[in-house]
């Protein structure tokens, strides 16, 4: 046998799941010689820029000193966090939120808290529908359940907003659940109250649930992302959203990386009806038994979560502004598709190449990492048709994440960008010399260059 071989043999679903984008990148990351002044400049993960405020770190530490921490909790988590969660959450949505400590359950992360809904609501063969480009864990974890993900295909006349009307053209029978991210990811493409209402009444109409995965809401500004959980209204009303309770319909998802700036204390949270959440503790105590107990008890501090808005409101702030830095700095010939939340999506100006492509030269050579759209779709996917774009444009674009990296990095990241423009005019040779590995195919820098753009988007 040779070394690494396996004397038994893996299963379907993760032989036909593609492996984790993220390390993938980092390959191309660890190929870049820094020259000196020349670090490389790491847009790719969706990762807080920020340390927790001091606050956070000082109820975390002490938490985690706590005997009491080291013990098991009920599979949906803290009662004292849940109950504080319903109240916090009442900050982002409005007061009159009809939201209790009965509708949520903690998780140990945001991606767990989709994998443990959809296990509860589609069996091996079903379908949930993802907008495209999809959030890759989400489209990866339906595949190792062997759910299938159906694309609902977003475009750039849209600004990468999903249209209810052709997600109704794509429910069949086997039809369980549609999936949302917004803002999202990976187009930054913000989502308004009223689409939002409308998917609502499409799942309700077609006894779907409508899963919303709210990562990156408190990056919004300024009000409530969306109206549904508002509490019915006094007099009878024609929408569908309204006339029933969220929870016939609506599961909330949320995550607490981004927020509080903690990805690697893994804490996430499921807000949906109890009679739901029955099933879901079944599946989180398989998935979890409990989510981690530390940060927790450390958010369940009396006071924390609310002293705790201001720092969010200042990250947010920060954030906003530096899109609109990136915006401007961008150079011409890069057009931004949608921006929001954590990220900025954009079109690359090399014609015929594909995203792939230039997102492993921009690292291995240019030292700026960022994540091509051939990792939120899938490759043989069909594009285009009324309305839709070409698949040679569909292929250029490129996510960029705006919250990884301080303002004075954005201005750099978009000088080396402009680099490769002057390298044309200038039609130096470095950009057009041979990649330095087999990784992707020999790519001339210089391509479209010449032709004419569109303006740069909003
Ligand atoms: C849309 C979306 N959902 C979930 C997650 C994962 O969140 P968590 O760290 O809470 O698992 C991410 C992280 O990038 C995300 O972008």
């Amino acid at each position: 046998m040779s070394p690494g071989s396996l004397a038994f043999r893996l299963s379907r679903s993760v032989l036909s799941t593609i492996s984790p984008p993220i390390p993938q990148a980092r390959k191309w990351a660890t190929m870049y010689v820094p020259k000196a002044g020349r670090p490389l400049l790491d847009m790719s993960q969706g990762v807080p820029g920020v340390p927790p405020p001091k606050i956070l770190l000082d109820a975390l530490s002490k938490a985690s000193l706590s005997p009491d921490a080291c013990g098991y909790c009920p599979p949906t988590g803290e009662p004292s966090l849940r109950h504080a969660m319903a109240q916090e959450m009442k900050t982002v949505y409005g007061q009159a939120a009809d939201i209790t400590s009965d509708d949520i359950a903690i998780t140990s992360g945001c991606n767990m808290a989709f994998i443990a809904t959809v296990m509860c609501l589609a069996d091996a063969g079903d379908e949930i529908i993802l907008p495209v480009p999809w959030y890759f864990n989400h489209q990866m974890s339906l595949n190792l359940l062997g759910i299938k993900a159906v694309p609902l295909l977003t475009c750039t006349e849209e600004g990468f907003t999903p249209s209810p009307h052709t997600c109704a053209s794509l429910i069949s029978s086997k039809t369980r659940a549609i999936a949302l991210v917004t803002p999202n990811n990976p187009t930054g493409a913000i989502y308004s109250p009223a689409l939002i209402a409308s998917f609502a009444d499409l799942a309700k109409q077609h006894n779907l649930a409508l899963i919303v995965d709210e990562t990156y809401r408190d990056f919004i500004n300024p009000g409530p992302p969306h109206s549904l959980f508002s509490p019915l209204p006094p007099k009878p009303y024609h929408g569908a959203h309204l006339t029933k309770s969220w929870r016939e319909t609506f599961v909330h998802l949320f995550s607490f990386s981004k927020s509080y700036c903690i990805p690697g204390h893994r804490l996430g949270l499921i807000a949906a009806s109890p009679t739901l959440l029955r099933h879901i503790t079944t599946t989180l105590d398989c998935l979890q038994i409990c989510p981690p107990r530390p940060p927790q008890l450390a958010f369940a501090s009396p006071s924390l979560l609310p002293s705790l808005r201001p720092s969010i409101l200042a990250n947010a702030t920060a954030l906003v502004e530096r899109h609109r830095l990136f915006r401007e700095l961008l150079p011409e010939k890069w057009i931004i598709g949608a921006q929001g939340g954590y990220f900025a999506f954009v079109k690359h100006p090399f014609m015929g190449v594909s995203a792939y492509d230039v997102c492993a030269r921009l690292a291995t050579e240019v030292g700026v990492l960022t994540l091509p759209m051939q990792f939120f779709c899938d490759e043989d996917m069909e594009v285009g048709g009324e309305g839709g774009e070409v698949k040679g444009d569909w292929e250029r674009w490129i996510r960029f994440s705006v919250a990884n990296v301080d303002d004075e990095k954005v201005r750099r990241v978009c000088e080396r960008l402009k680099e490769c423009e002057e390298t044309k005019r200038r039609n130096l040779k470095s950009f057009t010399r041979d990649s330095p590995d087999t990784l992707f195919p020999r790519v001339n820098w210089l391509i479209e260059l010449g032709q004419p753009f569109a303006q740069k988007g909003h």
